[in-house]
């Protein structure tokens, strides 16, 4: 049987274009490669693509292809001197995946971007089976690479345009929970402009519906940038304005704890299409006051525990919730699904779903999931089959009677 061809995806423009790097530098290690062809596909931070020479550089921590001197050719067999394609790929030009379906032999087209010319070099295409989009954030797990798959018919690992859009904006996600009926945290909305408009009367709003300290994101963001905890009416006011460099609608919501204690953080991994399962949950406890940039990526001293330290109605809880969270917002492939805890109570909400989170071998994803007897390869095994099913399965509507 001819191995199934995996291209891996990954960088990206968001700012979590190292972490991507993190994770891709794990899965093409584990990756059973008797079974899986690997193409290894960069994206620049400028959001260029390239093909696998220069994305193994990538993958080494080199510089960036877009400040490399004299890009070298391109990975696949054949001669480029021969063909027409060539003069694209001798000077490292972009591939691209063009955004229609194509013959089965193509998939991955190199690009000619000069602004005289807009002209793909299909007939060296690189064939892919599936993509996976190993790319969190921005462009990556919101919906909008998912969407450029979906038009070139490229089965692709993880949720679809909309699960992938739904997870990412806090505020849709939250109306689809609390549709979904899940335990969630008090929350306001506000729009940029509503609050550069009038920010008196959107801190008079915020006050009247929560109780400091309050949380103030972005509502399309992760790795907890533009985040901060206000713990009074002087801290909202800049915890606002630093979000909005980063969104037009900014999420505020309670603070899990209140004034007096750190919320416990109890996550949980979710993989599956129609028939989703949850992993058992892990719980990360953050070395700062809450899990924030520095602490996630920086600062040393955060501790995962696997599993988190529950009872086993609690336990169960945490994985019925995270079944019904992946399935709120259509999600398929893979989650991981986050909650906070209040620490007296033990109460629990629902925080957020990352639809493409962090995904090296020692993150808590797969960690989640090798504590549930399913080992890092095998996930990757799964995932991909996962994809191919989904693929297959919408293959099967029809667009028009
Ligand atoms: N309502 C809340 N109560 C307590 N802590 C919170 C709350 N919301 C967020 N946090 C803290 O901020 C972190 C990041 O928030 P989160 O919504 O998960 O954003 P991101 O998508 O960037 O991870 C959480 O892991 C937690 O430490
Ligand atoms: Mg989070």
């Amino acid at each position: 049987m001819a191995k199934l061809r995996v291209g891996i995806l990954f960088g990206g423009r968001s700012g979590e274009h190292e972490v991507s790097l993190l994770s891709a530098a794990s899965v093409l290690n584990a990756i059973d490669k008797t079974k899986y062809e690997v193409v290894p596909i960069g994206i620049t931070k400028d959001g260029r693509w390239l093909t696998a020479e220069h994305a193994e550089r990538l993958l080494r921590g080199e510089k960036q292809a877009s400040v490399l001197p004299t890009p070298e050719k391109h990975l696949r067999a054949g001669d480029p001197e021969a063909t027409p394609g060539a003069a694209v790929l001798a000077t490292g030009e972009s591939v691209v995946v063009p955004p229609e379906p194509t013959r089965r032999e193509a998939g991955i087209a190199p690009f000619q971007t000069d602004a005289a010319t807009l002209r793909r070099a299909s007939d060296r295409a690189i064939n892919v089976d599936i993509i996976f989009p190993v790319l969190h954030g921005t462009f990556g797990e919101d919906g909008t690479i998912q969407g450029l798959l979906e038009l070139a018919d490229i089965a692709y690992v993880g949720a679809g345009v909309l699960g992938s859009s739904a997870g990412m904006d806090k505020d849709i996600m939250k109306s689809l929970f609390r549709a979904a009926g899940l335990p969630m945290v008090k929350h306001v909305t506000v729009l940029r402009n509503q609050f550069e408009y009038a920010p008196k009367k959107v801190q008079k709003l915020v006050e009247s519906r929560l109780k400091y300290p309050v949380f103030v994101k972005p509502a399309n963001l992760g790795s907890s940038v533009g985040i901060s905890k206000a713990h009074d009416g002087k801290e909202l006011g800049p915890a606002i304005v630093e979000a909005a460099k980063f969104d037009r609608k900014i999420v505020i919501e309670e603070g899990v704890g209140g004034k007096k204690n750190k919320a416990r953080e109890i996550e949980c991994a979710v993989l599956g299409n129609d028939d989703p399962k949850a992993s058992v949950a892990g719980e990360i406890v953050p070395c700062k006051e809450f899990y924030d940039y520095d602490a996630k990526y920086l600062v040393e001293g955060s501790e995962a525990v696997i599993p988190a330290k529950l009872t086993k109605a609690e336990m169960k809880t945490v994985q019925r919730l995270a079944i019904a969270a992946f399935q709120a917002v259509d999600c398929t492939g893979l989650a991981r699904v986050d909650f906070l805890m209040e620490p007296k109570s033990r109460r629990i909400f629902v925080n957020e779903i990352n639809t493409m989170p962090g995904f090296t071998a020692i993150s808590m994803y797969p960690k989640m999931w090798a504590a549930s007897g399913v080992s890092y390869p095998e996930l990757i095994d799964r995932l991909i089959r996962l994809g191919i099913e989904r693929h297959e399965d919408k293959k099967r509507n029809q667009y028009s009677r």
